[in-house]
């Protein structure tokens, strides 16, 4: 296998978590290298057509439910183990959740992640990635697979900023945007074509005494 894990003193680690702690949030145009990109793209691709992705559900727990007029993406959970350049993400997030350990104290202790497919005209409202009753998760991670996306294919990632404004984020092959979890409202525009992703979080451990 070839590795992954980069140092978390690496010089890209350390501009995403400057950008996080200066304004909450960091896009990087290139951030997974071609190869293993188009690896990932393949096995989504791949996982979809032979129907491991399921529809998307909003809410947490019992109160858990598919809503098309929310969310309609299509997603599996990854899990160690089940294909090699999954694992080799997750490697490299790990050397990201160092490096923000390192240089924030946010005290990261796991990464969960998912891919997903947005099919032609699905969307994602408006909406902050912290539940309410669960607040694990402290920063947000999203790569994009698509090859060849051009404006007019939409699905942009709308965040809207702390002054007001908004920024749309292309979903560009390859590229990384990182925000703070709790803090970021944010909504995935519909495309033309199939949008491709995946997308994880990093938590910190709860403040339950005992996770059981
Ligand atoms: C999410 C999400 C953003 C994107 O899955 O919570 O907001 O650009 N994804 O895919
Ligand atoms: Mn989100």
């Amino acid at each position: 296998m070839r590795a992954m894990r980069i140092s978390s003193d690496h010089p890209l680690l350390l501009r995403i978590v400057d950008d996080l702690a200066d304004r909450g949030w960091s896009q990087q145009d290139i951030f997974l290298p071609e190869s293993l990109t188009g690896e990932l793209a393949l096995e989504c691709r791949k996982r979809a057509a032979e129907g491991e992705l399921a529809p998307a559900a909003v809410g947490r727990g019992p109160a858990q439910e598919v809503r098309e007029g929310i969310r309609g993406d299509h997603i599996q959970w990854l899990e160690p183990g089940q294909a090699e350049p999954c694992d080799r993400y997750m490697e490299l997030m790990d050397s990201l959740r160092q490096a923000l350990n390192r240089g924030l104290f946010l005290g990261l202790e796991d990464f969960e992640s998912h891919f997903a497919l947005y099919p032609p005209g699905a969307f994602y409202r408006k909406h902050v990635d912290r539940f309410r009753d669960d607040d694990k998760r402290m920063v947000s991670a999203v790569i994009y697979l698509n090859d060849d996306w051009l404006p007019e294919h939409g699905g942009q990632l709308r965040m809207f900023l702390k002054d007001g404004a908004q920024y749309d984020v292309q979903p560009n092959g390859g590229s990384l945007v990182v925000f703070l979890s709790g803090d970021m409202p944010h909504e995935v525009l519909p495309a033309t074509r199939d949008r491709l992703s995946l997308t994880g979080w990093f938590r910190r451990r709860g403040s339950e005494p005992f996770e059981l």
